[in-house]
């Protein structure tokens, strides 16, 4: 399965002069990386889509939106559909990320709805999963983890599976600095497989890539990506230094040849 590196760029780049900064750095980058196995996204604010597909699609960069709203169209002021995405030339969307669960009250139900209209109008859902460190400490991570896939996944079709990945981000890893080890990483991998073998059967879950999010720079992706053999990473803050993230990829890259 190609491993895939998502950038989550988050509330940034708040200038289109920064956009256009940002852009031209990440091609000049991504002009010196030597052949790229890896499959790469980029997820900035919805107001930046559109000229990142622009500028991206040559690159063999997709591009994916962090968030969408679970109707298609009418009066909901202020969301952004996923049709609308789509339209904008994006494969890709983020879904649940518990800064949208914690700042926005994102339920599991929520969540589900959204898959399915990712889903719908085939766009490719990033699932996000994870415990807080309250509940890390109380010895609840499987918990959270099994209760946050089994709701998100209820009335997901076993035709569409292959087309979620989900990403697991502990969020006392966002942004900290601070990395689960590896074994705490390969045991939460194994929960969530466990889950769609139970639901989808072994061939159909082995087709479902599961990735790892928080804190991952250069540094941290051979323990959290690597080691426990991760079908990928998404990354936050790295993101916005193209070079650093470029880091990353080739180190996947490297790591694959
Ligand atoms: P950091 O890489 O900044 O820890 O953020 C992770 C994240 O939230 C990606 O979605």
């Amino acid at each position: 399965m190609q491993k895939i590196i998502v950038g989550n760029l988050k509330m940034n780049l708040l200038t289109l002069a920064e956009r256009d900064r940002y852009l031209e750095s990440f091609e000049r980058e991504l002009k010196n990386l030597p052949e790229n196995k890896v499959e790469i996204v980029l997820c900035p604010p919805a107001v930046h889509l559109e000229k990142f597909g622009e500028k991206l699609k040559t690159q063999e960069v997709a591009v994916g939106a962090q968030n969408i709203f679970w109707e298609e169209r009418g009066s909901f002021t202020g969301e952004i559909s996923s049709l609308m995405i789509k339209n904008l030339g994006c494969k890709y969307v983020i879904i649940g990320h518990s800064e949208r669960r914690k700042y926005f009250q994102e339920t599991n139900e929520i969540v589900n709805a959204k898959l399915k209209a990712a889903l719908q109008t085939k766009l490719m859902p990033i699932v996000c999963v994870g415990e807080s460190q309250e509940e890390r400490i109380a010895g609840d991570t499987a918990k959270v983890i099994i209760s946050q896939v089994n709701q998100g996944l209820v009335d997901i079709p076993i035709s569409k599976i292959a087309e979620v990945i989900f990403a697991y981000e502990p969020v006392w890893a966002i942004g900290s600095g601070v990395i689960p080890t590896e074994d705490d990483i390969l045991e939460v991998k194994i929960t969530i497989k466990k889950i769609l073998v139970e639901k989808y059967g072994s061939s159909a879950a082995e087709k479902v890539r599961i990735i790892y999010g928080g804190s991952v720079n250069s540094k941290t992706v051979a323990q959290v990506c690597l080691a426990p053999q991760m079908d990928g990473v998404l990354v936050g803050r790295e993101s916005l230094i193209p070079s650093e993230f470029l880091k990353i990829v080739e180190i996947l890259n490297n790591h694959i040849a």
